[in-house]
């Protein structure tokens, strides 16, 4: 038995003001999106602002469901809407913020694993890296050049023998 280690390289962001002028921009616009989360159950609401390589704009909030594996993260609300509706365009940032129904603040939401495999596809389908940032802790906001730096170990269409 040999142990291995991956080192992930990230960045850290302590406040919002050192993040680029473009990704404030799209933090703007998933921040203005998390009361459009429909969360009636987890009463978390999150968003994901994408911005594509059109100049467009993608949100999505997460879509919350009764029978509750039918509900819908933010980030694939948002990337699948993209596909859907600019397959041309290519992702170039993704950023996702959460808070807690009722309240102003931002809490720390890493991308939960299918949506890391979703936006992973996106990622592989353009053969361009996607910019991923989210909210961390205390930290501020973590930024990774590549969604794949977010899944070290990922199943894609070379998994398939694609
Ligand atoms: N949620 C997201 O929208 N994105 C994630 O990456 C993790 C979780 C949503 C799903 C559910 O509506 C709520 O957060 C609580 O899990």
């Amino acid at each position: 038995m040999i142990k291995h280690q991956i080192t992930i390289n990230y960045s850290i962001y302590p406040t919002e003001k050192e993040l680029s002028a473009e990704s404030i921009l799209l933090l703007e616009q998933a921040k203005k999106v998390l009361s459009h989360a429909y969360a009636p159950y987890s009463h978390f609401q999150v968003a994901a602002a994408i911005r594509l390589s059109n100049g467009e704009v993608i949100t999505g909030a997460n879509q919350e469901n009764a029978a509750y594996p039918s509900g819908m993260c933010a980030e694939r609300s948002a990337i699948f809407y993209a596909g859907a509706k600019f397959p041309e365009a290519k992702i170039e940032e993704i950023i996702v913020v959460a808070r807690r129904e009722g309240e102003v603040d931002l809490v720390p939401a890493c991308p939960c694993g299918s949506c890391r495999q979703a936006m992973l596809e996106y990622e592989e389908r353009q053969s361009q890296a996607i910019r991923l940032i989210f909210k961390r802790n205390e930290e501020g906001f973590i930024g990774l050049d590549s969604v794949s730096d977010s899944l070290p170990f990922k199943f894609g269409a070379d998994s398939l023998g694609i």
